[in-house]
């Protein structure tokens, strides 16, 4: 009897424990997480996930921005079957002649030239003989471009980050919502050999689920500042505290998660240091007193998803540091790491017993030797790159990535297919800017990061690269 009683009331403790945690978990999640406007999707209007167009056998490109990123975006492009470059345009008359002069050098049509204005863009995504509009201009500029093509009837891709405010953001969104054309982000790290190739692989459940993932900037770029930027990434960062460049770590990250596929993020806590890096440079190089600086040297931003996984971010772009986007993915059988080393860490039993067959007793406390890591490489190679790997090196663009990304764009254009970064990527990963900068200016609070789907980010089962 005694026995029945002490059994009734341990259960009756262990239900009341599981009772109030959940209920603080709820209460948790809701309470002092800062909130931003989440715009009412427009009656009539539908998400645009898995958005697909009428095939376009020819691309008609035309290119706006071409500083230092864009005449290379335009070089690749010309190794793509089924692309014509119709337009070139830039503020600046020699850039655009110059790249022209390339056009005209490889035996191919000249463009169209547009120059000599910031307002001069407009006609370009007004002409009627373009179905791609290419953005590589400053940050501050590229949504408003990306809303008007769209509102032109242009497909847009632009360059990270593609925009840096809420408004920007779901202008974009309901942009392509409204004139179902594709707006995508160009981010290209997502087709890094090493991120497709470790997607790949926590796609066939080789990490077991994927809970924790870190990625970054970290990237000194004091030597740049007086010599590229026409000082706008300078002045963006002098304006804004927060991760203001955070698609390169995030992006390959969410992919790994099936953000937006499976998985939402649902809130960010970010904290920074303070800033002494860029005025150190401001007052050495320029004698300016830089007290209004408002970026921190480094910016680490925490995220939770609704599947209870986490991701952390990081910004750097001024200390004395090795480059890093750390790309580490966390499952619950194994590990991968980028940078500084690649590496990965897996049990023996896990992997193809060929491979294994010299290691028997590799266990996910170390990194596996580097020809088993190699082995595995060639093994889960990701199907988009096996046809294009040795012409995407040649052709080149960060080693290759810039390329496949570039190819994998035209390719799903030409055959009507969704592309392989949506929309919703593009506002997700760029949510960053403005909600980090939010969180930092109260004391790191939580803040939401709102489901740009409206509803649908549990319709699609994981991220399917079409072919
Ligand atoms: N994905 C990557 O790996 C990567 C690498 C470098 C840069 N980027 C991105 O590419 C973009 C461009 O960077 P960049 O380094 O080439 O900058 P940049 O300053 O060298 O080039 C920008 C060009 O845009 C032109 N421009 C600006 N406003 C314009 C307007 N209204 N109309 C027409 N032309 C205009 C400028 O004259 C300039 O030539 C940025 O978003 C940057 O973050 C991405």
């Amino acid at each position: 009897m005694k026995r029945i009683l002490f059994l009734a009331i341990t259960a009756c403790i262990f239900l009341a424990a599981c009772t109030s945690r959940q209920s603080c978990q709820q209460s948790c999640h809701d309470k002092g997480v800062i909130k931003t406007a989440v715009p009412v999707r427009p009656s009539g209007q539908t998400d645009a996930l898995q958005l697909k167009t009428t095939p376009l056998p020819t691309v008609r490109v035309a290119f706006i921005g071409l500083g230092m990123r864009g005449p290379g975006a335009v070089e690749r492009m010309t190794h793509i079957a089924g692309v014509e470059i119709v337009a070139l345009c830039d503020v600046e008359e020699k850039n655009t002649k110059k790249v022209n002069k390339r056009l005209e050098e490889k035996g191919l049509p000249k463009a169209q030239e547009f120059f000599g204005d910031t307002a001069v863009w407009r006609k370009v995504t007004a002409l009627p003989n373009v179905d791609l509009v290419y953005v590589a201009t400053d940050w501050v500029s590229h949504a408003r471009i990306g809303v008007q093509a769209m509102k032109d009837g242009k497909h847009v891709v632009i360059e990270v980050p593609a925009a840096v405010s809420m408004d920007e953001i779901w202008e974009l969104v309901n942009t392509s919502e409204q004139t179902r054309k594709h707006c995508m982000q160009l981010e290209n790290c997502v087709y890094d050999f090493f991120e497709l190739t470790t997607l790949n692989m926590a796609q066939q459940g080789l990490l077991g689920e994927v809970i924790h993932g870190e990625g970054a900037y970290i990237h000194t770029l004091n030597g740049l500042w007086n010599s590229y930027w026409n000082d706008w990434r300078l002045d963006f960062n002098r304006k804004h505290r927060g991760d203001v460049y955070p698609t390169h770590g995030l992006g390959p990250v969410c992919m790994a998660m099936n953000i937006h596929r499976g998985d939402k993020l649902n809130y960010l806590v970010s904290m920074d240091t303070k800033a002494v890096g860029i005025p150190a440079f401001l007052k050495e190089k320029r004698g300016e007193d830089a007290k209004d600086f408002r970026n921190g040297d480094h910016t680490v931003t925490l995220i939770r998803t609704e599947n209870q996984k986490t991701i952390m971010i990081q910004h750097n772009v001024t200390s004395p540091r090795p480059y890093n986007r750390l790309y580490q993915l966390t499952g619950t059988k194994g590990f991968v790491n980028k940078y500084p080393v690649e590496g990965f860490a897996l049990d023996s039993k896990l992997i193809d017993p060929e491979i294994a067959k010299d290691y028997p007793n590799l266990t996910a406390h170390g990194f596996m030797p580097n020809e088993v890591r190699q082995a595995l490489m060639e093994k889960y190679r990701h199907p988009i790159v096996k046809d294009i790997e040795e012409k995407a090196k040649q052709v080149g663009g960060h080693g290759g990535m810039d390329f496949i990304m570039d190819y994998r764009l035209i390719y799903c254009l030409q055959n009507g297919l969704p592309l392989d970064m949506d929309v919703y990527d593009l506002a997700e990963w760029c949510s960053l800017i403005p909600l980090t900068e939010i969180s930092l200016d109260n004391n790191s609070a939580p803040v939401e990061i709102p489901d740009f789907t409206r509803g649908a980010w549990n319709r699609l089962n994981g991220v399917k690269f079409a072919e």
